[in-house]
């Protein structure tokens, strides 16, 4: 028996929050149908399995996602919750970012939750140039001061906007898509976010579900799921659609890594686990669209720590397979 991974402490706050937090897209749209039944046994089975960490977004549903993580989670011991703003601008400018729709965005967030203080406001991957200038970070240091937002920290694409965001010394956390498929994080960006003491918050864990291992050239999505309808980038960041491996090469890769996987450990375990591997990161948050999806995923806190040498074969079957199609682009 295996002990579970304690919680870790969320960047400078120190709060613990659980190392396997709960990814809230999913239940909110873009992923095929949804049930708000379901979707609500899931976040409290999330929470009775010791979660702490919810992400949402303004944009997830429209406000369906943050309406339902508000009303399941908000106000329960230790629980933090996370939103971010910045996608409903019609077109992603910086000087969209104004004071008056940062505070319409944040106001319709927390009337959403059911919050008067937000726990944690992300910008949600604004343009590269956002982070060269302070003025949006000093709006957001206000809006802590009046009390609309307990701390504010920012959602990237690529590294260089992560690292751009570690010179703003107000930011809390990071979040960035680091997985199997994903590994250059760990180095380009890791040792800088220690040094700092920001939260990372590892999302995209599973690949968009390639990394649970159950999908399969055949399989069809829903053509309101991403996985239909974002394959070349067509909506948003391809980036965000099997981390931006082409689905072929995520496959073979999958079926690479399948020996990899000790007996008795799931490969969506092994995959958070991998992810757990790196102290660094503060918490994944999976998307679980169900309550059986959250006892899959939560089950990694209990997996044991991954040997060296299976940590290295993980290592060369991206360097191998992967790193041209991701490496030098995000
Ligand atoms: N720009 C941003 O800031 C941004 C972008 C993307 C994501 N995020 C955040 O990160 C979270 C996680 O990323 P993600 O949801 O895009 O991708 P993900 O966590 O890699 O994949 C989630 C999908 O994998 C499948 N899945 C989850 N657990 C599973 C399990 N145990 N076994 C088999 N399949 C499983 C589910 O799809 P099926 O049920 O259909 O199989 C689920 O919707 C999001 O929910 C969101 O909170 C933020």
């Amino acid at each position: 028996m295996t002990d579970l991974l304690p919680p870790r402490p969320f960047g400078p706050t120190g709060i613990p929050v659980s190392a396997v937090g709960f990814g809230a897209w999913a239940i909110g749209g873009s992923w095929g149908a949804a049930d708000d039944g379901v979707s609500a046994r899931a976040l409290e089975r999330a929470l009775d399995r010791g979660v702490t960490f919810f992400d949402t977004a303004d944009v997830y549903g429209d406000g369906r996602s943050e309406r339902l993580v508000g009303r399941i989670c908000r106000g329960k011991p230790g629980v933090l919750i996370a939103t971010k703003a910045g996608p409903r601008l019609p077109k992603q400018t910086v000087d969209g970012y104004t004071r008056e729709n940062l505070s319409a965005w944040i106001d319709r967030s927390r009337r959403n939750l059911g919050m008067d203080t937000l726990d944690l406001l992300q910008l949600h991957c604004p343009p590269t140039d956002l982070y060269r200038t302070g003025r949006v970070f000093a709006i957001l240091e206000d809006f802590v001061g009046e009390g609309r937002l307990r701390g504010y920290g920012v959602s990237v694409e690529t590294i260089e906007e992560a690292r751009l965001a570690l010179d703003r010394p107000g930011v809390r956390s990071i979040q960035i898509i680091f997985n199997l498929f994903r590994q250059r994080p760990a180095e380009d960006l890791f040792p800088l976010a220690r040094k700092r003491g920001v939260a990372i918050i590892a999302r995209v864990p599973l690949a968009s579900g390639l990394l649970a291992g159950n999908i399969a050239a055949d399989t069809r999505f829903a053509p309101d799921d991403h996985r239909n309808f974002n394959l070349r980038g067509q909506a948003f960041d391809v980036g965000e659609t099997f981390s931006g491996v082409p689905l072929e090469a995520g496959l073979a890769a999958v079926e690479a890594l399948r020996p990899l996987v000790p007996r008795g450990t799931t490969m969506a375990r092994f995959a958070l686990r991998w992810i757990l591997m790196h102290p660094e990161v503060t918490t994944v948050i999976p998307g679980c669209r169900t309550p059986e999806q959250v006892d899959e995923n939560v089950g990694a806190l209990g997996v044991p720590p991954i040997g060296a040498d299976a940590m290295a074969r993980c290592r060369a079957l991206y360097d191998d397979r992967i790193r041209p199609h991701v490496h030098g682009r995000w």
